[in-house]
């Protein structure tokens, strides 16, 4: 199943009197199950494609369809749902809660998910499974600030995950990390998505990290200029950025 399609995404800013054309024409499709790795140059586009996938940002121009549902015309509630409970988020700079201890941090998301109305003993047990997969259950009430930055970034990650998201979106999550701690922090996202089978996309600008991805898209100047598998030769797009990337026959359950 494509987990994702876009379909002739363009993204325009408007900069003064003139405007941005951040991305100019992407289609792209992602399977379930897959680890694909977003990589370009800085201001190629990266960080507003992972928005307008994750309904941070919407686009100008084109179509987004999620797990089949076709995002781009929904009001705001059915967005601000999608974020909730489709999707997780990992960013460059952490962006933990410095006054919430690392078990509050992981909690909180499902706090905001009212809908569902946990008990609290659901939501702790919940966070301290998430906290747990991530190799922090000795540091349940440190504070952010207390933490390396690898660790900072295994908080993020299970706060990311702890609602079940069917997709994982990380926008250059190893960039303020040394590449030992980076390297780290991608096994870790590596074995979540095989164990969760958990589609995950991450940005970066950093080929090191390219050997993990099991699809990578190259986007230049809001175009798809090449896609494939890692350690080949990528297909160069042409007129149009087309894409079709994903993990083949990743039919794994999922937990939830
Ligand atoms: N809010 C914004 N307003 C105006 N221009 C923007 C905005 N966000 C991004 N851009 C521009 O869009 C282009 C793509 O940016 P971005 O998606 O952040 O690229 P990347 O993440 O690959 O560095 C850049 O030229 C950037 O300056
Ligand atoms: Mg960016």
């Amino acid at each position: 199943m494509n987990m994702i399609e876009m379909k002739d995404i363009r993204k325009e800013y408007p900069l003064g009197e003139t405007v941005v054309h951040a991305l100019r024409g992407i289609d792209l499709s992602v399977q379930e199950g897959g680890f694909i790795s977003i990589i370009g140059p800085s201001g190629s586009g990266k960080t507003t494609l992972l928005n307008i996938i994750g309904c941070i940002d919407t686009p100008t121009e084109g179509s987004v369809k999620i797990g089949g549902e076709d995002i781009t015309s929904l009001d705001d509630k059915k967005l601000t749902n999608i974020r909730l409970f489709k999707v997780g988020f990992i960013f460059q700079t952490f962006n933990l809660i410095p006054v919430l201890n690392l078990l509050e941090n992981v909690e909180f998301p499902l706090l905001l998910m009212k809908e569902h109305k946990l008990s609290k003993t659901d939501i702790r047990e919940r966070a301290e499974k998430a906290i747990e997969e991530v190799g922090l259950k000795d540091f349940l009430d440190h504070r952010p600030a207390e933490l390396s930055g690898g660790q900072r970034q295994r908080v993020a990650i299970a706060r990311a995950l702890v609602t079940n998201p069917q997709i994982v979106l990380a926008d250059e999550p190893t960039a303020n990390l040394d590449s030992e701690t980076g390297a780290a922090i991608l096994e870790l996202m590596k074995h979540l998505n095989e164990t969760e089978k958990t589609t995950f996309i991450f940005s970066t600008h950093d080929p090191d990290v390219l050997k993990y991805a099991s699809q990578v898209v190259k986007i230049r100047d809001g175009h798809i200029e090449s896609t494939g598998k890692p350690g080949r030769s990528l297909k160069t797009g042409k007129t149009r950025s087309k894409a079709h990337v994903g993990k083949a026959g990743s039919t794994g359950k999922r937990r939830r």
